[in-house]
C-alpha cells in the first residue's frame, strides 16, 4: 500500500533536499542558508537537531560547537575533558551569543571546504527548530509554496546519557507546529534504528520516517526497517561506486522499492565528487540509472537545474 509521501512522490520530479540548507553557498544550518534554499525551490529543507542545556532543540549538525562557532574564544574553559565544547552544556541564551562560521577543523583551524563561504565572515547565529519552522512557514506563505522540513534527531543515546529524551522533545515541538502525520510535509530521520523504531512504536508518531544508513551490512536489515519506516537514507556509495571507470550498482534501491521504501541518499556535493567526473554525471547515475527517489545535496540549485533539463 502506498504512503502519502510516495503517492505524491510518484507524480512529481525527484525530491530535492537542501542538505543543511544551501550549505554549498552559505554556512551550514544558518537561517540565511535556509532562506537561500527556499528561494531555490527545493522540496525539503533539512534540520539536524541537538538539545541545549535548557532542552531547546537547536539546529546544528554535531553535538559539538567548536567546529562551526567561536565558542572556544567566547566561552574559553567551558570545554569538557576531551577538549570539545558541547551544545548540551550551554543554555539557549548563551548559544545565541555565538557567531556561526563556515565549518572548520577546530585543531588546525582550516576550513573544511576551502572554496566555500569564507570562514569567520558575516554575523550568522544558531537557530532553534521553532525559529526555523516559523521562517519556512512564513516564506511558504509569502512565496505561495509548500516546502517541507526534514528534521534529523542526532545522537539519541548521548542525549539519554545526559538525562534527556530528545525524540519526545522534538516530536512535541513538531506537533505544536502542526507536523503530526504523513500529510504534513515533514520527514523525520535518524541514524539510530532502535530510536526510530521507538518513535513509531512507543511514541506512536504518524510522521513519514526515514531510516538513515551508513554501512554495507545494513542491507540485510531492510525488511526490519520497513516494519516502522517509510524510507531509507543511505550513503550514496551504498548504491553506486565507480570502479576502474565503470559503475557498480548494489541491489539496495531495488530491494528498498520492493518493500515500498523511498530512497533518499546523502550527500551530493559539487566540490567532492567521490570519483565521478562531474556533478552532472553523479546526478544522472544516481537519480536515473540507480532510480533513487530524491537526494540530499549541498548544491540544490544544481540539482533543480539538472532535473529541469532532464525531466
Ligand atoms: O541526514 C542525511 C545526511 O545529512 C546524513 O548525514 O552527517 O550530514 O547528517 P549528516
Ligand atoms: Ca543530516
Amino acid at each position: 500500500m502506498c504512503t502519502t509521501y510516495s503517492e505524491k512522490n510518484s507524480k512529481k520530479r525527484k525530491t530535492v533536499i537542501a542538505h543543511r540548507g544551501a550549505s554549498g553557498y552559505l554556512p551550514e544550518h544558518t537561517i540565511e542558508a535556509k532562506i537561500m534554499a527556499h528561494g531555490i525551490n527545493v522540496d525539503f529543507i533539512e534540520q539536524d537537531l541537538v538539545l541545549s542545556k535548557d532542552d531547546v532543540p537547536i539546529v546544528i549538525h554535531d553535538i559539538y560547537l567548536d567546529d562551526v562557532t567561536d565558542v572556544a574564544t567566547k566561552f574559553k574553559g567551558r570545554n569538557r575533558e576531551d577538549g570539545r565544547y558541547y551544545v548540551i552544556d550551554f543554555t539557549l541564551r548563551e548559544l545565541k551569543k555565538l557567531k556561526v562560521s563556515e565549518r572548520f577543523n577546530p585543531k588546525t583551524k582550516k576550513q573544511v571546504y576551502p572554496n566555500r563561504f569564507p570562514k569567520n565572515t558575516g554575523n550568522f547565529r544558531l537557530s532553534t527548530l521553532e525559529e526555523e519552522i516559523e521562517i519556512i512557514k512564513a516564506l511558504n506563505k509569502t512565496m505561495d509554496k509548500n516546502i517541507g522540513i526534514y528534521p534529523e534527531i542526532k545522537a539519541p543515546k548521548f542525549h539519554k546519557n545526559e538525562g534527556k529524551d530528545i525524540s519526545k522533545i522534538i516530536l512535541k515541538t513538531l506537533e505544536k507546529h502542526g507536523y503530526n502525520s504523513k500529510n504534513d510535509n515533514c520527514i523525520l530521520q535518524c541514524f539510530d534504528s532502535e530510536e526510530l523504531e521507538r518513535i513509531r512504536k512507543e511514541l506512536n508518531s504518524n510522521l513519514f520516517l526515514v531510516q538513515l544508513m551508513e554501512s554495507e551490512g545494513e542491507v540485510k536489515k531492510l525488511s526490519h526497517f520497513a516494519s516502522y519506516a517509510n524510507g531509507i537514507g543511505p550513503w550514496y556509495k551504498q548504491i553506486v561506486r565507480k570502479k576502474n571507470g565503470k559503475y557498480v550498482f548494489s541491489e539496495l534501491v531495488k530491494k528498498a522499492h520492493e518493500l515500498n521504501l523511498v530512497v533518499h541518499p546523502y550527500t551530493l556535493r559539487a566540490d567532492n565528487l567521490g570519483g565521478f567526473n562531474s556533478f552532472e554525471e553523479l546526478l544522472g547515475v544516481l537519480l536515473f540509472d540507480a532510480n533513487v527517489d530524491g537526494a540530499f545535496t549541498d548544491f540544490p540549485d544544481k540539482m533543480v537545474k539538472f532535473l529541469d533539463a532532464n525531466n
